[in-house]
C-alpha cells in the first residue's frame, strides 16, 4: 500500500490528539505533520506518547498563516482538518475567535489544498450546524437543512458551505463528517464530562446549567476516529457523513450517572443560570456512514464513560494544569454572562 503523509491540523487539542494516537497505531506506516497554534485548548501533554516517534512531526503555528500552511500542503497527500475554536461559551464570550480559526482558517487551508494539485481533504465539523431538535423526535440527516442558532455552529457552517464550493467550482476532493457530542481521554476540562468528573474528584459542585433536561448523543472519540478513517480512505469526494450513535442522554442523567460513578449524590450538583440560546437536543441519524461505509460504534456508552472516569482518575497529571487561573477567569466571565 501507497505510505501517505497526513496534515492534521488541531492535533494537540481532544480529538485531534486522538486521531493521532489512533493513526500511528492502525497506520504506523504513514506519517503525520500536526499544525496547531497552542491556544488554551491544545496541550502538547496528549502526545507524550507519540512525540519521539520519527513518523511524527509537530510544527506550532496558525492555520492561517498562508506561508506556512502552503509550505506544509505542499508536502502532504491528505489534510484532516480539525483545528476551530470548540466551545460555545467561549465564543459566545468573543465570536470572533471563530471567524478567525474556523472560518479565515479553513478559507486557507482548502486554497493551499486547492494550489497544490487538490490535494483529499477532510473537514471535521458538528451536529450543531443543524440547529437543535425541539422535541424527542426526529434525528438529524444529512440533507437537514442547516440552521445553526449561535455564533460557533454559524462559524462552522459557513466553513462547511466553504469546502463545498471548493469542491463544486475547484474540483477539491472535499468530504466533511458532522459529529455529535464527543468523549473521551484528553478532553479540556472546559467541557461537561471532564468539568464534572474532575470538580467531583476535587469535592467540588458541578454547575448545570438550567434544569438540565437538555439532550445530547454521545460519542465516544475511539470511534468517531474510526469513522474518519473511513471516510478518509473510502468516502466519496463531495459528500457529507453524519456522525453518532443514538445513545441519547439528558444532562441531568448524564450528571446522575457520574455522581454514582464518583461515590457522590445530588448535593454536589450545582444549578445554574442556563446557557443563552441553550440548544435542547441534539440527534443524529448516521444510516449513511454505516450503510456505505460499514461504520458501527464499538463501544457501549456505559461502557465508555466509565473507561473515561477511570482515565481522569488516573491522569490527575494531565488535567490538573489545566484548572489555572486562565481558566477560572474564564469560568468568572461565562457565569456573569449568562447571568446578565
Ligand atoms: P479542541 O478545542 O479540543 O482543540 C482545538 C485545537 O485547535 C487546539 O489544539 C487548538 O490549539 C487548535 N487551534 C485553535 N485555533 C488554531 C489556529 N488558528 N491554528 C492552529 N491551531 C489552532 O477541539 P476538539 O473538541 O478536539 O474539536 C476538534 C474539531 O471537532 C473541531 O473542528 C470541532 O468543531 C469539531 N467537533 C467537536 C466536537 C466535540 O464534542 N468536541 C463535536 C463536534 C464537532
Ligand atoms: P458542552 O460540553 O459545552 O458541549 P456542547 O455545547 O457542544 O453540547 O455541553 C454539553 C451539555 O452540557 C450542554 O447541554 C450544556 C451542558 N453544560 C452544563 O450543564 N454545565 C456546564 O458547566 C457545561 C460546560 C455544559
Amino acid at each position: 500500500m501507497h505510505h501517505k503523509t497526513l496534515l492534521v491540523t488541531g492535533g494537540a487539542g481532544f480529538i485531534g490528539s486522538n486521531f493521532i494516537h489512533y493513526w500511528l497505531e492502525e497506520h504506523p506506516e504513514d506519517r503525520i505533520i500536526n499544525l496547531d497554534k497552542l491556544t488554551y485548548a491544545g496541550n502538547l501533554d496528549s502526545l507524550r506518547d507519540v512525540e519521539e516517534k520519527p513518523n511524527y512531526r509537530f510544527v506550532k503555528g496558525d492555520i492561517c498563516d498562508k506561508n506556512l500552511v502552503n509550505h506544509l500542503v505542499s508536502d502532504a497527500d491528505v489534510i484532516v482538518h480539525f483545528a476551530a475554536e470548540s466551545h460555545n461559551d467561549r465564543v459566545n464570550l468573543d465570536p470572533e475567535i471563530a471567524i478567525h480559526t474556523n472560518i479565515i482558517g479553513t478559507h486557507v487551508l482548502l486554497d493551499a489544498a486547492h494550489r497544490h494539485g487538490n490535494k483529499r481533504f477532510h473537514h471535521i465539523s458538528t451536529d450543531e450546524v443543524f440547529g437543535h431538535l425541539e422535541t424527542e423526535e426526529g434525528f438529524f440527516s444529512e440533507e437537514t437543512p442547516y440552521n445553526p442558532r449561535s455564533f460557533y455552529p454559524a462559524s462552522k457552517a459557513a466553513s462547511d458551505y466553504w469546502a463545498r464550493a471548493y469542491f463544486k467550482i475547484k474540483g477539491l476532493p472535499v468530504t466533511i463528517s458532522n459529529c455529535s457530542n464527543n468523549f473521551g481521554p484528553y478532553q479540556h476540562v472546559e467541557k461537561l464530562i471532564p468539568l464534572f468528573v474532575t470538580n467531583l474528584m476535587e469535592g467540588k459542585k458541578v454547575p448545570l446549567y438550567g434544569d438540565g433536561s437538555n439532550i445530547r448523543d454521545w460519542l465516544y472519540v475511539i470511534d468517531h476516529c474510526r469513522a474518519i478513517d473511513l471516510i478518509i480512505r473510502r468516502g466519496k469526494a463531495g459528500e457529507t457523513y453524519n456522525i453518532g450513535t443514538n445513545y441519547e442522554v439528558a444532562n441531568v442523567d448524564l450528571t446522575m450517572k457520574l455522581l454514582e460513578l464518583l461515590g457522590r449524590d445530588e448535593s454536589s450538583i450545582k444549578r445554574v443560570k442556563d446557557r443563552k440560546g441553550h440548544d435542547w437536543r441534539y440527534a443524529i441519524d448516521a444510516t449513511k456512514l454505516k450503510s456505505e461505509l460499514g461504520w458501527e460504534p464499538e463501544y457501549r456508552f456505559n461502557e465508555a464513560l466509565e473507561r473515561t472516569v477511570d482515565w481522569y482518575k488516573t491522569n490527575e497529571w494531565w488535567w490538573k494544569k489545566l484548572k489555572n487561573d486562565e481558566f477560572y477567569e474564564y469560568c468568572r466571565k461565562n457565569y456573569q454572562e449568562n447571568n446578565r
